[in-house]
Formats: structure tokens, sequence, C-alpha cells
């Protein structure tokens, strides 16, 4: 995957600049244990991105980080398989040192980190201090303790604003120069100008800066990115689905569109990710969506395990959500989220078709496998890549590229680009509200 990516991201994404690495590189071990070395010309499905399938991290400097947010995306959940700190912990070995853990609840920051104190990575967080903000961290950072991370896995509301409280991007960019950030999607929960802004301040300050849309480094996606570019193909069309298991989704929150912004900007933005990643940039003015509202007789679902009546009307989230928008290069994209199925597995799908192609990636989250369909033929390929941990790639490959430099690892997902998806999503909520205000007049 890596060259490969390397490459997609020449052409995808804007560059991320690694100017500034911010602790001695030692290239001969980051080589060794780097899942995405950046020299081979072409896209190798075998190299290892798998958490077991590594080289134990070798002994080294310590590597500080501080994480914000002591919720599921950084520390698991049964929902899915994501845990950053896990990924942190077999990337670093004995060389994590989590120096700060950042939450307004510190019940829940002392629980995450009784558990890990319980385990075997005691050393990597026996040390780490809880603090109710970012600010009372800064107030106490001595700098012998200057992080060589941030990683920030705290509710979107608290992020990509200018506005104190909701602004840890410019804090962290002008109290924490040149400190590389990863960022989890979306970018913010507000305004989508401000969240522009706060792009540009990141590019001014030349900071490294990682987005969470893990699907982009799929050994899968890449492989799509590969047929695209190396046969040089325009995209025709992508038609996209993303059916979401509700029953266990248990955060009122997330049901409650002025707490999360409602399922396309909170969720099926990964979806409306890939679709730009894909199919490059989406003409907003082109933006048409339906909805099914949880109100119309369709639209009452028998198993949600939230008290959904607690949550004002005009705030609860659609069952469906349908849109469709044309491509700058005139291409046509067309996707569907839905609040339907029970169980656990999300069933999703998105097809990109080329002239002669058609490229189905199927069950990214589960069992990603990838159809292709190729010129003058009926039959379909079918791809698969064992032991592929996206969430793995997108930690390590932020790693080597703070201690090697930006062409040890690509990083997929810069935050201007990320913004764009957050506009996509707002434009796809904000075209569905119209239609069904419209439908009710
Ligand atoms: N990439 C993925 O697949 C994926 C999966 C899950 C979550 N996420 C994203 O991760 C982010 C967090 O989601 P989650 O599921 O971990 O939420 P969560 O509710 O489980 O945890 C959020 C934590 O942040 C804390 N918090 C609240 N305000 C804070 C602040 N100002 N500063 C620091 N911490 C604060 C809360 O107390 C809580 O402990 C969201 O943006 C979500 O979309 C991404």
């Amino acid at each position: 995957m890596h060259t490969f990516a390397a490459r997609a991201l020449r052409l995808a994404v804007p560059r991320v600049s690694c100017a500034r690495p911010m602790m001695a590189v030692r290239p001969s071990m980051v080589a060794r244990y780097s899942t995405q070395q950046p020299t081979v010309d072409n896209f190798d499905p075998h190299v290892p991105t798998a958490m077991d399938k590594q080289q134990p991290p070798p002994p080294g400097d310590d590597f500080r980080v501080v994480i914000v947010g002591a919720g599921n995306i950084n520390f698991g959940s049964i929902e899915g398989p994501w845990n950053h700190t896990f990924r942190l912990e077999h990337k670093l070995g004995p060389r994590l040192k989590v120096t700060a853990l950042i939450d307004p609840s510190h019940e829940r920051a002392a629980k995450v980190l009784k558990t890990k104190c319980d385990s075997f990575v005691l050393s990597a967080y026996k040390d780490t201090v809880i603090y109710p903000t970012m600010e009372a961290y800064l107030e106490s950072l001595k700098p012998e303790q200057h992080p060589h991370a941030v990683w920030v896995g705290s509710p979107p509301a608290y992020r990509g604003r200018t506005e104190p409280g909701r602004n840890i991007e410019e804090v962290l960019t002008q109290r924490l120069r040149g400190v590389p950030l990863f960022i989890e999607k979306p970018v913010s929960t507000g305004p989508v100008d401000q969240a522009f802004a706060v792009a540009k301040e990141i590019k001014e300050s030349n900071t490294i800066v990682s987005v969470g849309y893990m699907l982009r480094y799929l050994k899968v996606v890449q492989k799509m990115k590969q047929i695209l570019e190396e046969n040089k193909l325009q995209v025709l069309g992508i038609n996209a689905r993303y059916i979401m298991a509700y029953e266990h989704t248990a955060k009122l929150d997330w049901w409650d569109k002025s707490r999360d912004c409602g399922p396309i900007v909170e969720q099926a933005t990964h979806f409306c990710d890939l679709m730009r990643y894909f199919g490059g940039e989406v003409d907003l003015d082109t933006v048409l969506a339906h909805s099914l509202e949880y109100d119309e007789p369709a639209g009452k679902l028998s198993r949600i395990p939230v008290p959904e009546d607690q949550i004002k009307p005009e705030d609860r989230i659609p069952r469906v959500t349908s849109a469709t928008w044309k491509f700058a290069n005139g291409a046509v994209g067309s996707l569907t989220h839905a609040v339907a199925l029970q169980g656990y597995q999300y069933s999703t799908e998105m097809d990109v078709y080329a002239d002669g192609y058609q490229l189905r990636l199927v069950d990214p989250y589960n069992n990603p496998v990838l159809y292709i369909r190729r010129p003058g033929d009926d039959h379909e390929e079918v791809v698969r890549y064992s032991n592929d941990d996206p969430f793995f790639s997108e930690v390590a490959n932020m790693i080597d590229c703070i201690e090697k430099g930006a062409n040890a690892a690509p990083i997929l997902s810069s935050y201007e680009d990320a913004v764009r998806t957050y506009a996509l999503t707002w434009k796809i909520r904000w075209a569905s509200e119209e239609t069904a205000r419209a439908r009710r007049q």
C-alpha cells in the first residue's frame, strides 16, 4: 500500500508538510518498523498492516503523547474496532509515554487509565496526569515534558472553530508550535467557514495534521486508487450506500442533531470522504437530497436504544437520507444513508464506475472486498487482503511521518481536505432538510 498510497497522496490530497520533525530521527529503526515504506514503485498488498504482523517495537527514546478525550475512539468500545491508544502502544511499545489525558470527566479518564495501569502497558500510563481542560494542561506543562504529538478524540463540538473553548487546533498551533496533531473526524460541528479558517491557520503554522478518515488507508481502497490512476480513468459516477445497525448505538448525542449534527455529518462522512477521494471535488451547488423523517409513517424504528422522546422533535435524526450531486468533472455521485438494521454490523457498499470499469467496494468496515470488472469482460475479479488494519496504518503513518519526515509515510487525510468533506456533509444535511420542509408546507 505504501508507495501506491504515496502516489495517491500526491494526486488527491494536499501534501502535508513534515518540515518540523520534533525529535531525533533514527532512520534504521523507523524503516524497519514502518508499515508504510515509501520507496517501492508499486502498491504492494503484502506489506503487513495488522498489528500482530508487525515486528516488535524496539526500545528507544520516549515518545510523549497527549491524549484528548477518554472516550471510545481513543480507548475502544464494543461498537467497532477503533481504539487509538491500543495502536499507539503497538506502534511505539515501551517508548510510548502518555504524559497527559485531557477530559472534563475525571471519572471516565480515571477509569480508562486504571485499566491501562492494571495491564502490561503500565509503563506508558503510570505517570499520566488527568487534566479537565487543555488550558489546565498547558499551564502546568514543563519544557522537558513537551509532547511529540497530540491525539485529539474529543467530541467535534469542541473543535474546528475560532471561539474559545471550541478552538483546540488554534490553541495547540499557537501554544505548542510545531507539535503534530492527530484529529478525529468530523473536524467540527460548527460553521463550515470557521472550519476553513482553522484549516488556513493550520496550513500557515506548518503543523503536521492527520485526520481520522481511516477508510482511505484500507488496501482495497488503495487498490481502487491504483486502478483509477494507472489506467488514467475519469470516474463517471459513484453510487454508495451506508446502512447502519442502530440497535446498540446508545449515545443520546448521536440521535440528536443539535449535538452530533446527524448521521450524514457524523457517520456517512466516511463515505462522503471516500467519494471525494475517488471522484474529486464536488460542486456543492448541485447537491440535492431527500430524507425519511422520524415522524413519517415509514420512519418508525422499533429498537432505538435511547429515550428519543427526550430530544426536541426538530433535532431528531432522519432514518434515511438520499442525496445526489455532480462532481467537478461532471460525474454523478449518489449516496444513501439509512438507520435501519439491528444487530451490530453495518451494511456498506460503494460502486465506482469508469469507462469499462466497475470497482465495487463491499463491507469496508468488517470484511473489505473489492470486486473489479474490467473493459471488454463480463466477469468480476474478487480482491481480498487479509490482516489489513487501516486504524493501525493511520496511526503508524503519523508516527513515521513525525519521526522520519514526509516521505516516510503518507498522511492520506489533511485537515483542509477533511474540511471539504465536512462542507459536503453539511450541504447534504441542509438539502435534505430543505426538501423535508417544502414537503410539509
Ligand atoms: N474514525 C472512526 O471510525 C470513529 C469511531 C468512533 C468515534 N470517532 C470520532 O471520535 C470522536 C469522539 O467520539 P467517541 O465515540 O470517542 O466519543 P465518546 O463520547 O465516547 O468520548 C468523548 C470523550 O470526550 C470527552 N470530552 C468532552 N468534551 C471534551 C473536551 N472539551 N476536551 C476533551 N475531552 C472532552 C468526554 O467526556 C468523553 O470522555 C468523534 O468525533 C467521533 O466521530 C471516529
